[in-house]
């Protein structure tokens, strides 16, 4: 078998068979097979795409790429949480902390920024000392002393992922439903949990652009999940602006510290609390989304949410006073405001452009091989259905670099989209799959 011959079949718009993609797994997780040939073959796969058998296959393919995590040695049910990505997505520092408090373990591998999407693993990075690449057996332990962990898919997890995320993160390859669900599906699967809650992104941030493709993939994804015997439940929401307000890494664990401690944006508290609540139920932690909803709620109020996340910070190396003072965490040199030219409501906001934004100033990778600038990135004061005033901030960048905050601060001026008649805020909730 060829890898040449691989690519030119997905190219011609053939169907890979079950040998064909193990033949490209195996070959590139070890090295044999090189990027430009894979670059290739996820292009092809971009425009020629996988029917539902290439898909499961590709994901199964990944999954058994590397280590298969037994989490049996952590008691309990073992609910794990992902989302596909979107622009100011800091949900998973609210909601595992809630979860843990709740007596839920929460064992979370965990990526990196992809494309115009953050990745919680770079935000973790934004507290000094936090480590991120655990061994599997410092990750079982520590979920067992604290009830959690989160950590960068540990050495040999899903490698051909890791691989994959990484090379279509450069190559334009990102925004295609199997390369999604593969990903996202195969990590999933290899990193052992009982029961999955997944956050499908639909809008202008997601690389789901609209809600039908968003509910085709959320679709996929429950049905590879239950196929292998895992509760899978997907979430689907609304992306069609930044979620909170912050977006860049330091800023958004400022926002996620401000939300355990019962002042973050209302958006954010929302989502947070429908995913830890689905996360409860299939933990049997709690009976309907209702109980699971007013216990997360309890675990704001209560401050236990917010001692988790210190318990974890300190369990994995990190400076907990950060924690309790955020002043401490690193900052960019200086702001720069982004002013409204018009008056009216904010109609839209390209949020893939938001993080484009974040991009260029230094909050995500331009390569493979880019060192990210944890403390830039972007405030956006108004949302979608905000009265704007000309004159009014609609932003505020954070910036070590004044060209690109200019740069940046054009990006977020052609985001925004300002009509003159009032206009209704999004649904954040779409619906559920099952
Ligand atoms: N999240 C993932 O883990 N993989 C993707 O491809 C997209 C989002």
């Amino acid at each position: 078998m060829r890898m040449y011959d691989i690519i030119k079949s997905k190219r011609d718009g053939r169907e890979l068979t079950a040998r064909e993609i193990e033949f490209f797994i195996e070959g590139y997780t070890r090295g044999d097979i090189p990027d430009y040939q894979v670059s290739a073959l996820m292009m092809a796969i971009f425009f020629r795409k996988m029917n539902k058998e290439e898909t499961a296959n590709l994901t199964m393919a990944m999954a058994r790429s590397g280590d298969m995590l037994d989490l049996a040695p952590i008691d309990g049910i073992k609910v794990d949480k992902h989302s596909t990505g979107g622009v100011g997505d800091k949900t998973t520092l609210v909601v595992a902390p809630l979860v843990a408090a709740s007596g839920v373990p929460v064992a979370k591998m965990s990526g990196r920024g992809l494309d115009h999407t953050g990745g919680t693993i770079d935000k973790l990075e934004g507290i000094p000392g936090f480590n991120v690449s655990m061994t599997i057996q410092q990750f079982i332990s520590n979920v067992n002393k604290t009830g959690i962990a989160i950590s960068a898919q540990t050495g040999n997890l899903a490698p051909a992922d890791k691989k994959l995320y990484a090379l279509r993160d450069v190559t334009a390859t990102v925004d295609n439903m199997s390369l999604i669900a593969s990903s996202v599906m195969s990590k999933k699967i290899a990193s052992g949990a009982d029961a999955i809650v997944l956050d499908v992104k639909s809008g202008s941030g997601a690389f789901m652009k609209d809600d039908q493709s968003a509910f085709e993939l959320a679709r996929e994804m429950v049905e590879i999940g239950s196929n292998v015997g895992r509760r899978t439940v997907a979430v689907v929401t609304d992306m069609s602006q930044p979620l909170g307000n912050a977006v860049g890494n330091v800023l958004e664990v400022i926002e996620a510290i401000d939300t355990l401690r019962g002042e973050g944006p209302q958006d954010l508290k929302e989502l947070s609390l429908a995913l830890g609540a689905q996360m409860l139920l299939l933990g049997r932690r709690a009976n309907s989304i209702e109980e699971g909803r007013n216990m997360l709620e309890e675990l704001i109020k209560s401050g236990k949410g917010l001692e988790k996340l210190k318990e974890m910070v300190e369990a994995q190396g990190g400076d907990a006073s950060c924690i309790e003072d955020t002043s401490r965490l690193k900052k960019a040199n200086f702001k720069l405001a982004v002013i409204s030219e018009w008056e009216g409501y904010v109609e839209s906001i390209a949020a893939d452009e938001i993080g484009r934004a974040a991009l260029v100033l230094g909050a995500g990778r331009e390569t493979k091989e880019s060192k990210i600038d944890i403390s830039v990135g972007v405030l956006v004061h108004k949302k979608i259905g905000d009265r704007i005033d000309k004159g009014e901030m609609l932003a505020t960048i954070h910036a070590n670099d004044m060209q690109r905050a200019q740069e940046a601060r054009q990006i977020i001026m052609s985001a925004y989209g300002i009509s003159g008649g009032i206009v209704e805020k999004p649904k954040l909730i779409k619906g559920i799959v099952a």
